[in-house]
C-alpha cells in the first residue's frame, strides 16, 4: 500500500483530529497518526464527511461557520474530489517541504488570540508576541550555535543572499571591490553578483571539480586584498554536494586576513557568506567552528512555513552591511518591517524539531537514498550518480543516459520530481550546475533529482524504483540512439546533419 505519514499525517497534538480518526489511528513516534489501511481510511473519511455535514448544520445554529470535522475531511482530501492516496508521490524535497503538523500547531495561536505586533512595547499583546518571536529566534540560533542577536529574520534565503552580498559589498565599497563565488550557486546568488557587477564590482565565479566541490587552491589563488566577500553554499540544491566549509572559513581567517592587511591595519578579512538553505537542519552547522560570517536560511526547506527565512550576521568581529530595506529599524536596523510572529514561531519550532531529530531524520533519509540508488542502479544500466557520493543523501541526482529528461518526467506523472532547481525548471536549458561538473548537454538533459525528505516512506521509494525501471526500459526501447549504443556505435563519432 502506498501511504505516507505525510499524506495521511495529521497532528496528534490536536485532540479533535485524534477523535476524528478514532482508535484505528495509533500515534507514531513523531506525534503523527500512522496510516491505517486504505479501505479503513476511506470509511473513516466518508463517515466524517457525513458527520461533518450534520455537525455543520448544527454548528450553523450555534454561529460556528464550519464544523471541525468538515475542515478535517477537506484537509485530508487534498484537492477537490481527490482522495489523498491518489495524489502523486512527492520526491522534490529541495524545492520545498511540507509544513510539519507540529509546526503548524505551534503557529496557530499567533494567528488568532496572540495577534499583537511584536514591536508594540506598550501593552501585553505586544509583549507576548515579542517573547514568542524571541523564543523562535533562540531555537534557530541554537541550531547553528549562534547568539540569538545574530539571527535576522527575512522573507527567505533569496532575500538573505541578496542582503548579504549586496549589503557587504556596498558597505565596504570605498576600500574593496571584489567578490568571489562559485559557478554552481543558486540563481539568487549569481544574479545578486551580476547586479553588483553592473554597479562596478568585480566578481570571480570559481569552477568546481567533477564531484561539485570547489578546489581550495583555486579559491586561494582568486583571493585579493580587495576581496570583500566570498560566497560558497553549504549544500548544493541540485546535486547535494557538501562544500568544505570549515576549510574555507579557515583560509579566509588566515591567508585572506593577511592579504587584507596590505590595505592597512584594521581592514577586515574577506567575509565568509554561505547559503545554507539546503543544509539547515539536515547536517550539523556550527557558525563559529566554520568561521562563517553570514549565512542564509529558509524555513520551508526544513518543514517550516513558507515566506520566512533568516540571515545569520556575525556580531564579533562585527560584520557591517548596508540594509537593502529601509524603515522602522527592526532587526538591528538590517531588515525593517513588522515581524510575522506566526511564521517566526513556526520557523523556530521547525528548527527546534530539526535539532532534536537530525540524527533520526538523517538515518531515515540515508537508508531511503541507499535503497533508491542500489535498486535503480542494479536494475538499469548506464545510470550515473552526479555529484559527490558522500554528499547530502536526501538530494540524489541521477543521469539516465540516452533518455531525454523531460520525456522521463512526462512518463512519471504520478511522481513529483525535478530535472533541476525549481526556479530554472521552466527553461529547457540544461542545468548549469550539471554542466559545471563537466556533463555534456545530452547527459545534463537526461538527469533527474530525487529529493527525499522526513516523510518519505519505504513503500514510496520502492514504487518509484519500479516505475523508473519500467519507464526507462520502455523509453530506451523506443529510442534509435539506444539501439545504436546497443550495436556498439560511439555516438560521439557521428556527424549529425542539419
Ligand atoms: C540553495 C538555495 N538557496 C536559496 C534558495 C531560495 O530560497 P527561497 O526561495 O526560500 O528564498 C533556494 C531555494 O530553492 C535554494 O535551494
Amino acid at each position: 500500500m502506498l501511504a505516507s505519514s505525510l499524506r495521511w499525517g495529521i497532528s496528534a497534538t490536536r485532540p479533535v483530529y485524534r477523535q476524528a480518526l478514532g482508535a484505528r489511528a495509533p500515534v507514531i513516534r513523531r506525534g503523527y497518526v500512522a496510516p491505517p489501511s486504505k479501505p479503513a481510511m476511506a470509511k473513516i473519511v466518508n463517515a466524517d464527511r457525513t458527520k461533518g455535514r450534520v455537525a455543520d448544520d448544527e454548528a450553523k445554529s450555534d454561529m460556528h461557520p464550519v464544523s471541525r470535522e468538515e475542515i478535517f475531511s477537506h484537509a485530508m482530501e487534498g484537492q477537490k474530489g481527490e482522495r489523498p492516496a491518489s495524489r502523486p508521490i512527492y520526491l522534490d524535497a529541495q524545492s520545498t517541504t511540507p509544513t510539519d503538523p507540529r509546526v503548524l500547531d505551534a503557529m496557530l495561536p499567533y494567528y488568532i488570540n496572540q495577534f499583537g505586533n511584536p514591536h508594540s512595547r506598550t501593552h501585553a499583546y505586544g509583549w507576548e508576541t515579542e517573547s514568542a518571536a524571541e523564543q523562535g529566534r533562540k531555537h534557530i540560533a541554537d541550531l547553528i550555535h549562534a547568539d540569538p542577536k545574530e539571527v535576522i529574520f527575512t522573507s527567505g534565503a533569496t532575500e538573505s543572499n541578496n542582503m548579504s552580498l549586496k549589503g557587504v559589498a556596498r558597505f565596504y565599497k570605498s576600500k574593496k571591490n571584489h567578490i568571489i563565488t562559485t559557478q554552481t550557486e543558486h540563481k539568487c546568488v549569481l544574479d545578486s553578483c551580476r547586479a553588483l557587477q553592473e554597479e562596478g564590482f568585480e566578481v570571480t565565479y570559481l569552477p568546481v571539480q567533477s564531484n561539485g566541490q570547489v578546489n581550495l587552491d583555486d579559491l586561494k589563488a582568486a583571493l585579493r586584498p580587495t576581496t570583500a566577500i566570498v560566497s560558497v553554499m553549504t549544500v548544493n540544491n541540485e546535486i547535494g554536494v557538501i562544500q568544505p566549509i570549515k576549510e574555507i572559513g579557515h583560509l579566509l581567517k588566515t591567508y585572506g586576513a593577511d592579504l587584507a592587511k596590505e590595505l592597512g591595519r584594521g581592514t577586515p578579512k574577506p567575509f565568509f557568506h554561505t547559503d545554507a538553505a539546503q543544509a539547515l537542519g539536515k547536517i550539523p552547522i556550527d557558525v563559529n567552528e566554520a568561521g562563517i560570517d553570514l549565512m542564509s536560511m529558509s524555513s520551508h526547506k526544513l518543514y517550516g512555513p513558507k515566506g520566512i527565512g533568516a540571515c545569520f550576521v556575525r556580531r564579533r568581529p562585527r560584520v557591517r552591511l548596508e540594509a537593502i530595506i529601509s524603515g522602522g529599524g527592526q532587526e538591528r536596523g538590517l531588515r525593517s518591517g513588522t515581524l510575522a510572529t506566526p511564521l517566526v514561531v513556526g520557523f523556530g519550532e521547525a528548527a527546534r524539531l530539526a535539532k532534536e531529530e537530525m540524527a533520526y531524520d538523517h538515518a531515515h533519509i540515508s537508508a531511503l537514498a541507499k535503497r533508491l540508488r542500489d535498486n535503480i542502479m542494479s536494475r538499469v544500466e548506464m545510470v550515473l550518480l552526479n555529484g559527490d557520493p558522500e554528499g547530502y543523501p536526501g538530494c540524489t541526482n541521477l543521469t539516465f543516459q540516452y533518455i531525454e529528461g523531460e520525456s522521463l518526467l512526462m512518463a512519471l506523472k504520478d511522481i513529483c520530481l525535478s530535472s533541476g532547481s525549481a526556479c530554472t525548471s521552466a527553461s529547457l536549458e540544461p542545468s548549469y550546475v550539471l554542466r559545471a561538473l563537466g556533463l555534456d548537454d545530452a547527459n545534463a538533459h537526461s538527469s533527474l533529482r530525487f529529493g527525499i525528505g522526513r516523510f518519505t516512506t519505504v513503500e514510496e521509494i520502492d514504487f518509484v524504483c519500479d516505475k523508473i525501471v519500467a519507464v526507462v526500459n520502455r523509453l530506451r526501447e523506443l529510442s534509435p540512439l539506444w539501439e545504436m549504443v546497443q550495436d556498439g556505435i560511439d555516438l560521439k563519432t557521428i556527424e549529425w546533419s542539419g
